[in-house]
């Protein structure tokens, strides 16, 4: 079937579906300018994120890691949200039940309007004591080794890192949410990183049909009902082109 074939039928289901569910990773924000994870242009000086987003590089050494989010912090800062983030936002007040799951940590799916959303891994204007409860949202510059105001132990970035736990409660709200789902759709994520690269699964298990949209193939590509290759910001706004608005 050709690809134009596939995208009609999406946007029919998309069109009929009773509670859609939308998973995004960072090839959502590529074309912001934001480098995915595991990309050509991923590195930051010679490190691959995944050694610096863990909490044992973060205990020995604090200020490398500090350094590489303040690097990010900056540059998303001067990202803009693009067509797939705007379509994505659209898509939510076209239908009654709608929610998106995001791996991202860069807050550009809230800036372009999306609501009903929930950044699993955290968020990079988030930051948080690593001794007590102090937690606040942080859209300013820090410094290299920023230090709690109530305590005066050192702060960290209010980010899931590699071997860590979701937030509480998190996990569990997921899974309820997608395993509802009659429409899955699986959006700019290499799908390699647990337990959102399941989620399909799930979804699949409970009756929905499952959609990927990625420029790449991904390990779960053949499982899925219908796979658009391309790029998130232009089949996306195709996709939501002429949707009917059936919000209440
Ligand atoms: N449109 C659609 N897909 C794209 C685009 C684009 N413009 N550009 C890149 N992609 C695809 C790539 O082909 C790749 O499959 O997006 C995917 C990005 O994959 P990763 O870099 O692995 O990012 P992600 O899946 O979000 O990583 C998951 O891993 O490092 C951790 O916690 C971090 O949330 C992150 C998680």
């Amino acid at each position: 079937m050709t690809m134009q074939a596939d995208l009609e039928m999406v946007k029919a289901l998309l069109d009929g579906s009773r509670k859609v569910v939308v998973l995004t990773g960072a090839g959502v924000s590529a074309e912001s300018g934001v480098p995915t994870f595991r990309g050509r242009e991923g590195l930051w000086k010679t490190y691959r994120p995944e050694d610096l987003a863990r909490p044992d590089a973060f205990e020995a050494h604090p200020e490398l890691v500090w350094e590489f989010y303040n690097w990010r912090r900056k540059l998303v800062a001067e990202c803009e949200p693009n067509p797939a983030h705007v379509a994505l936002a659209e898509l939510e007040r076209a239908l009654p039940n709608f929610l998106l799951i995001t791996q991202n940590v860069d807050g550009l799916h809230a800036r372009a309007g999306s609501r009903k959303l929930m950044e699993m891994h955290g968020s990079l204007w988030q930051v948080k004591c690593t001794v007590c409860t102090h937690a606040r949202e942080d859209f300013g510059e820090l410094e290299d080794l920023p230090e709690c105001p109530v305590c005066g132990h050192l702060l960290r970035p209010g980010v899931v890192w590699f071997g860590e736990p979701l937030i509480p409660g998190v996990l569990k709200l997921a899974i309820a949410q997608v395993s509802d789902a009659d429409v899955f759709l699986s959006i700019g994520t290499s799908s390699l990183v647990q337990p959102a690269a399941s989620f399909y699964q799930l979804a699949k298990d409970h009756g929905a049909v499952t959609v990927e949209i990625n420029l790449d193939p991904t390990p779960n590509t053949g499982f899925m009902d219908f796979a658009l290759h391309g790029k998130a910001g232009e089949i996306l706004p195709e996709l939501v082109t002429g949707l009917k608005d059936r919000a209440t």
